[in-house]
């Protein structure tokens, strides 16, 4: 399958809000911390989750990119922006990066190498808005065994890995 990418759209509020709302329900679906979500209706969550990322994205060096295939269908999406959190026993390149926010691929499209194209896209943005950057993140559920997979086939590697435990 071949496909082209292009920035977001005002035409395409609609489809990424259900993209998202897909997203989120995979999430939830895969483990039990996103749970709490189940409680509200997910259109509003998702909708909520938009009104944050929008500004983020256009504070930060930000964009969210579509993959279509060659007639214009929608069948990916992909965001990210820079993230600048200055600590004091960190080097400024590892504070200041690049990250992915979302990525979603429709089901039917999946495995045909589009979240590759999407995170090489975004990478190539976030650079050229920021040349001092040397990397870029995403975070990923520890259960998302595919996701995780094809990260690793777009080159990335395992950073910081965050354990929990219940309490109480
Ligand atoms: C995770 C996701 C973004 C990957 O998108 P994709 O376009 O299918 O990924 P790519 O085609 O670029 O990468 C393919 C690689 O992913 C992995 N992969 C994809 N589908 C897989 C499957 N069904 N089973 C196992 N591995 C799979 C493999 O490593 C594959 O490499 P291979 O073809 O050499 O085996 C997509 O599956 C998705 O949107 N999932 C639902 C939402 C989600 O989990 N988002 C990520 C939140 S962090």
């Amino acid at each position: 399958m071949r496909f082209y990418i292009r920035p977001f759209e005002p035409g395409d509020a609609d489809w990424v809000l259900a993209a998202e709302a897909a997203l989120q329900a995979h999430e939830i679906a895969i483990f039990d911390k996103r749970l709490a979500l189940t409680l509200l209706p997910p259109e509003s969550s998702t909708a909520a989750y938009l009104d944050m990322l929008w500004p983020m994205l256009a504070e930060n060096h930000g964009a969210m990119l579509i993959g279509c295939d060659e007639g214009g269908r929608r069948l990916g999406l992909v965001a990210g922006h820079v993230v600048d959190e200055p600590f004091p026993t960190e080097t400024p390149d590892c504070t200041r990066y690049g990250y992915v926010s979302d990525i979603y691929i429709m089901p039917e499209a999946r495995g045909s190498g589009l979240a590759g194209q999407l995170l090489d896209a975004i990478a190539a943005h976030l650079h050229a808005a920021d040349p001092t950057l040397t990397r870029l993140r995403i975070n990923v559920l520890a259960a998302n065994a595919i996701a995780r997979a094809a990260y690793e086939k777009a080159g990335f590697v395992p950073y910081e890995i965050m354990y929990e435990r219940k309490l109480g």
